[in-house]
């Protein structure tokens, strides 16, 4: 069996910066056309200058033949201005721009404190149709790590999307059903990425014979039940949801420790990974909207032209893969899929 779709695009990707960087781009390349870079770099990448600064690295870390397209995102901070954001929109090459909650994730130590610090930033971005993408999770220590979703949703976003009722906003790596119906009750200017690990796995894979830093990331997995939900809405057709694989390659050592980092890697077999998921849905006719269609439509560019062919072909997922000086441990490590991405 085959199944040939529109070259798909990842809205929503961690590549890293120097050794790392070359280690993971061109699994990214071999699938995906064009994908959203993540600018949580150490430090964060906030004005356009250092945006096109990185995306001149990615460029010269793609394997020659590669016309993969980076496209570059700002880091928002309690000090990012409007200016900086029309500066960034009139430049033309800044697609979007991300909002960690300080201490939320990985590298969100400059992300914003107070929402209101942001005001006249997505004042700016709502005029230039720029999107906002959030990561949408509270950091309060008293508030369960699995409920920081559902709880940033109430206190945080049902708010913004009040204020800017035209602000573009994508809600990344949903993982709840609140997720879901939050961008369900919104008109099309709110959508949200669904990632391969959220469609795949649920929380008991963290702990399955053992804790598993390898199935740990931020949002952190759910229950069963709302990993149902996000399979449906991937599957619904729906164009407020497309894919944004949230791929976040740690070195080994960062993860098998006492303090483990968060974040899976999925780019050494994104599309495939999606081809599993929907499958097991029964809904491998709804791949290719979801993959390769909503999101380009989302974000105003235009759709590929060209496509990729999978084939229902065993292969075995390699215990590791190069990352800089190190390895990264990738999602199914040793077990065996059974989509395969022709090359
Ligand atoms: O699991 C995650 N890893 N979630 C994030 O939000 C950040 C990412 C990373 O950069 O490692
Ligand atoms: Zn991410």
């Amino acid at each position: 069996m085959e199944l040939t779709l529109t070259r798909p695009d990842d809205w929503h990707l961690h590549v890293r910066d120097g050794a790392a960087l070359v280690s993971v781009i061109a699994h990214t390349a071999r699938q995906f056309a064009r994908a959203i870079i993540m600018p949580n770099l150490r430090p964060p990448v906030t004005t356009g200058a250092q945006a096109s600064a990185y995306r001149e690295r990615i460029l010269a870390a793609l394997p020659a033949d590669s016309d993969f397209e980076p496209l570059m995102t700002l880091y928002l901070t309690d000090n990012t201005t409007a200016d900086v954001i029309n500066a960034a929109a009139a430049e033309g090459s800044i697609r979007a721009v991300k909002l960690y909650p300080a201490g939320a994730t990985t590298h969100s130590d400059d992300g914003v404190t107070d929402i209101s610090h942001a005001w006249d930033a997505l004042d700016a971005m709502q005029a230039h149709g720029l999107p906002l993408l959030v990561h949408a999770e509270v950091t309060d220590r008293d508030v369960d790590v699995f409920d920081r979703e559902r709880v940033f949703i109430d206190r945080i976003l049902e708010p913004l999307a009040r204020r800017f009722p035209e602000l573009k906003i994508v809600l990344e790596h949903v993982t709840t059903r609140d997720g879901v119906d939050f961008v369900l009750s919104h008109d099309d200017n709110i959508a949200a990425t669904i990632t391969a690990h959220h469609l795949l796995l649920n929380r008991n894979a963290m702990f399955s014979g053992g804790l598993q830093p390898h199935a740990y990331c931020l949002p952190v997995l759910k229950r069963e039940t709302h990993r149902a939900v996000l399979i449906e809405a991937a599957v619904s057709g729906n164009k407020k949801f497309f894919l944004g694989t949230d791929s976040a390659p740690h070195a080994r050592e960062h993860k098998e420790t006492a303090c483990g980092c968060a974040g899976i890697y999925t780019a050494h077999a994104a599309i495939e990974l999606y081809a599993q998921a929907f499958e097991q849905a029964g809904a491998l006719d709804r791949l290719e909207g979801f993959a390769s269609h909503f999101g380009a439509d989302f974000y105003g560019l235009p759709r590929n032209t060209d496509t990729i062919t999978l084939e229902k072909t065993d292969w075995p997922v390699p215990d590791s893969y190069p990352l800089g000086d190190s390895t990264v441990i990738p999602m199914f490590a040793g077990q065996t899929l059974n989509w395969r991405l022709r090359d």
